[in-house]
C-alpha cells in the first residue's frame, strides 16, 4: 500500500478522535452496518478526493466495509487533520495521500496518486479529480463507471462540463440532495465558519459588524448564527431574490463597496472570484478581518492584498497582516482557503452524517445503475435522500405525524374545495 501523510505516530489519537465523531454519526453507522453484510460495493474502487477529516474516515471505514478499496487524498491543501490521515493508514490500511500545508504541486501530485489506482468510481469535493481525468489523466477514464459530488462549486463545473458534451461518466450531485444542503451548507458552515474565524482571531463578535458576501445555504447559515453571537449583519448579493430574502431575513443589504467601509469581519461564500478586491481593501477599516468560506481561494484578491501591503508578517497561526503604506493593517485567514476547515474541524458530525449517507448510498446506486446512466449530472434519487431524513429523525428520537386516510384522500382529490 502506499500513503503519503505527516507522521504514522499521529495515529493513536486519530483513532480517539474518529471514535468521538462516530457517536454523532447513526444514519452513516446503520449503513456501515447493512453494507457489512451485503457487500455491495465489492470489488469496486473509489478514489476519493475530500476533506481528511474525522467524519471522511468514517464514510471511507463504511465504503471499505461495503467492499471497495478505497484510496484518499485531500481536497484542499490546508484542510487534512493529519492524525486522521494518519488513523486511516494504520489502523485501516487505507492509501491516503494528504499532508496539511501541503504546496499546490504536491496536492497534485496527491490527486494524481489517487487516479492511479484506476478507480471505478470518484467521489469529489470540488471536482478536482474528474477535471483531472478529463483534462491530463484521461488513460484511467476508461475504468470509471461513475462518481459523485459533494459540494455546490464542484456541482456547477460538472454542470458545465455536461453541458458542453464533455462530460465522460455519470455523477451523482449529493450536494443537491434535501439531506445535504439544508443541514451541511446551511447549518455546518455557519457554525464551522464561525468557529475558524474565532478559533484563528479570539475576537468578539457581540458588537460588530460582520460582512457576509453571498446568500446561498451557506451565507443564509453564517449571517444567521453571526446574527445569534451578537454582530450587526451585513449581506451583499448579486441576485434579486437572494437580496430580498435576506433583507426579510432581518440583514442589513448593500453593494460591497459601501459594505467594506463599515465591515470589522468579511467572509466570503460566494463560490466566485474576487468578491473581495482592491477597491474594497482600499476603503476597508484598520484591522478588518478578511476570510472565506467558499470552495476556492479565488473569492479574495490576494494578489491585490500583496501589491498594496508595504509589508506582511503572521500574527498568529492562520492570521496574515498586511500593512497598507496610509498605516492601516488588514488581516487576511488562513490564506484565503476554506476557514472552517483550515482553522476549526470543518462541519460537526452531526451534519455530516447526512452528507456522508448520501455518499455511501450515492455509490451503491451507480454500482447497481450505471449501466442505465447516461454522461450528464444527476440528482441523489429522491427515495435516498427521503430514507436518509426518515433514518436522521428516527435517530434524533424525533416521532412525527401520519396522514390519515382522509387527509390522503382530500389530498389527492381535486373536486373538494371550502
Ligand atoms: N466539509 C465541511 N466540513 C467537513 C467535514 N467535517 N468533513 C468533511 N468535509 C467537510
Amino acid at each position: 500500500m502506499d500513503y503519503d501523510i505527516k507522521d504514522k505516530a499521529l495515529a493513536d489519537s486519530g483513532r480517539l478522535r474518529i471514535e468521538w465523531a462516530g457517536q454523532q454519526m447513526p444514519v452513516l453507522k446503520a449503513i456501515r452496518s447493512r453494507f457489512e453484510k451485503e457487500q455491495p460495493l465489492k470489488g469496486t474502487r473509489i478514489s476519493a478526493c475530500l476533506h481528511v477529516t474525522t467524519e471522511t474516515a468514517l464514510l471511507i471505514q463504511t465504503l471499505k466495509s461495503g467492499g471497495a478499496d478505497v484510496a484518499i487524498c485531500a481536497s484542499n491543501p490546508l484542510s487534512t487533520q493529519d492524525e486522521v490521515a494518519a488513523s486511516l493508514v494504520v489502523n485501516d490500511n487505507i492509501s491516503v495521500f494528504a499532508v496539511k500545508g501541503e504546496d499546490d504541486k504536491r496536492y497534485y501530485q496527491h490527486i494524481n496518486a489517487a487516479i492511479d489506482r484506476k478507480p471505478n468510481i470518484t467521489m469529489d469535493d470540488g471536482a478536482d479529480v474528474v477535471s483531472t481525468l478529463h483534462d491530463k489523466r484521461q488513460d484511467a477514464l476508461p475504468n470509471v463507471i461513475g462518481g459523485t459530488e459533494e459540494t455546490t462549486t464542484g456541482v456547477i463545473r460538472l454542470k458545465s462540463m455536461a453541458r458542453d458534451n464533455v462530460l465522460k461518466f455519470p455523477i451523482i450531485a449529493v450536494n443537491d440532495a434535501n439531506t445535504k444542503h439544508f443541514f451541511d451548507n446551511r447549518y455546518g458552515t455557519g457554525q464551522s465558519t464561525l468557529d475558524g474565524i474565532i478559533r484563528a482571531t479570539n475576537r468578539l463578535l457581540a458588537g460588530s459588524t460582520f460582512v457576509v458576501a453571498g446568500y446561498g445555504w451557506c451565507g443564509r447559515g453564517l449571517a444567521m448564527r453571526a446574527q445569534g453571537a451578537g454582530a450587526k449583519v451585513v449581506v451583499t448579493e448579486i441576485d434579486p431574490l437572494k437580496a430580498i430574502e435576506a433583507a426579510m431575513d432581518g440583514f442589513d443589504v448593500m453593494p460591497m463597496a459601501e459594505a467594506a467601509r463599515h465591515g470589522d469581519i468579511f467572509c466570503t461564500v460566494t463560490g466566485n472570484k474576487h468578491v473581495l478586491r482592491k477597491e474594497h481593501f482600499d476603503v476597508m477599516k484598520d484591522g478588518a478581518i478578511i476570510s472565506n468560506s467558499g470552495h476556492f481561494n479565488v473569492e479574495i484578491n490576494i494578489g491585490d492584498l500583496k501589491k498594496m501591503a508595504k509589508s506582511e508578517r503572521e500574527m498568529r497561526p492562520f492570521v496574515q497582516e498586511y500593512a497598507l503604506p496610509d498605516g492601516r493593517r488588514l488581516y487576511l485567514l488562513a490564506e484565503g482557503r476554506l476557514v472552517n476547515l483550515a482553522a476549526a474541524e470543518g462541519h460537526p458530525s452531526c451534519v455530516m452524517d447526512m452528507s456522508f449517507a448520501n455518499q455511501a448510498l450515492s455509490a451503491e446506486y451507480i454500482v447497481k445503475n450505471y449501466k442505465d446512466l447516461k454522461k450528464t449530472v444527476y440528482s441523489v434519487p429522491q427515495e435516498i435522500d427521503e430514507k436518509i431524513a426518515s433514518m436522521k429523525l428516527d435517530a434524533m428520537k424525533i416521532a412525527i405525524d401520519k396522514l390519515t386516510e382522509e387527509q390522503r384522500r382530500y389530498l389527492a382529490s381535486w373536486q373538494e374545495g371550502t
